[in-house]
Formats: structure tokens, C-alpha cells, sequence
């Protein structure tokens, strides 16, 4: 499959990323017992993830989408990482975080550290894929689908450059 001036091949097919879809949902659904969770999922990569994991929770539980932006700021990591679209307090709440990938871990490290400062009661973080070669900030990573190797992917929600987000499979960088 070609993206702008790239080429994929298959990677992760439909079936396969339901199926685990639905176990990491289980996992979840077991994990919450008795709690009532806010799912936060984190665009725009995470859209399609988001909604197939969000259709096999079973806990009474709300979802809520966020885009992250990053911007050079004046802290010792130099990257200030704001939330557009969060307007729920999350005080004393269980938040999820939904997330398509997680390659160096810096917008996910960065960003639960602005979470912790609104005190919730805790804060998971749900990827579909994780790059463990290419982790630069260490990360607590209680749901990952599927761990890959340290190479592009693109579909399900993922991209290239904005395109290519629309297949039900992921595709590989084929070099
Ligand atoms: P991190 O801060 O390096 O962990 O960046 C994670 C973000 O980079 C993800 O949310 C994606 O938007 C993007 N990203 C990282 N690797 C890939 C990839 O292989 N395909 C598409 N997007 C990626
Ligand atoms: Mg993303």
C-alpha cells in the first residue's frame, strides 16, 4: 500500500487487532470492578482504538476526547504539553488514557505529570502499540495491545504526514 511517497506492507491485520482489542478490554472491565472510570482518549490517532476498546467496556465508565499540543516552553524538559478539550474536573477520578502509540514516551510522560497536578484518584494508560526500543522516558504502561519494532506504522488511526488513517489494518514501513 502506497502513503504520499512511501510504501507499506501489512502488518497487523483486522482480526488480529480485535482480538486483542477485546482481551485488553476484559483486562479493564476486571481491573474496574466496582470503580467508574473516565476514558480519555487522545486524538487524533487514537479515534478508531478508542472506539472499538470503548464498545467492550462493561464498567459504568465515561469517554472523553482531548488533543495534545506541544510548544516550547520555559521548563527544564523545554516542551510545555497543554490538553485541548479537557473541561471534565478530574479530581478523585480513575482516568484511562487512551492512546494509538507510544514511541519515546515524552508527550505521555509530560502529559500525565499536567494530569497529576488536577489530583485524580489514579491514572492508567491504555496504547494500542508501544515502541520498547525507541522509549526515551521511562513509563508506567498498564494496557499495551502490542508491543513493535522500532519501525513507521500507519492505519487504524495512525498516519503519515495526515494520511493514511483510514484502514481497518496497520501497515509497516516496508524498507
Ligand atoms: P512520543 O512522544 O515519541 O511517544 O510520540 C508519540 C506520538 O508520535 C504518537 O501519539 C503518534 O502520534 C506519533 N507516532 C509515533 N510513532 C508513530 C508511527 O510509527 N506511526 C504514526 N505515528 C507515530
Ligand atoms: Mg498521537
Amino acid at each position: 500500500m502506497n502513503v504520499l511517497d512511501k510504501t507499506f506492507r501489512p502488518f497487523l491485520s483486522a482480526e488480529v487487532l480485535n482480538e486483542r482489542i477485546k482481551e485488553l478490554a476484559t483486562q479493564i472491565n476486571k481491573d474496574y470492578i466496582g470503580k467508574n472510570p473516565i476514558f480519555i482518549g487522545i486524538l487524533n490517532g487514537s479515534f478508531m482504538f478508542a472506539s472499538d476498546l470503548y464498545k467492550n467496556i462493561t464498567v459504568p465508565s465515561t469517554i472523553s476526547f482531548i488533543k495534545l499540543v506541544s510548544y516550547k516552553g520555559t521548563t527544564s524538559t523545554g516542551t510545555v504539553i497543554t490538553a485541548i478539550g479537557l473541561e471534565e474536573d478530574l479530581s478523585d477520578k480513575d482516568v484511562i488514557l487512551i492512546e494509538d502509540i507510544v514511541d519515546t514516551g515524552k508527550t505521555m510522560k509530560e502529559f500525565v505529570a499536567t494530569l497529576h497536578k488536577q489530583s485524580p484518584a489514579s491514572i492508567q494508560i491504555c496504547t494500542l502499540l508501544h515502541k520498547p526500543e525507541a522509549l526515551q522516558h521511562p513509563l508506567d504502561l498498564k494496557y499495551v495491545g502490542f508491543e513493535i519494532p522500532n519501525k513507521f506504522v500507519v492505519g487504524y488511526g495512525l498516519d503519515y504526514d495526515g494520511f493514511g488513517r483510514n484502514s481497518q489494518e496497520i501497515f509497516q514501513l516496508d524498507e
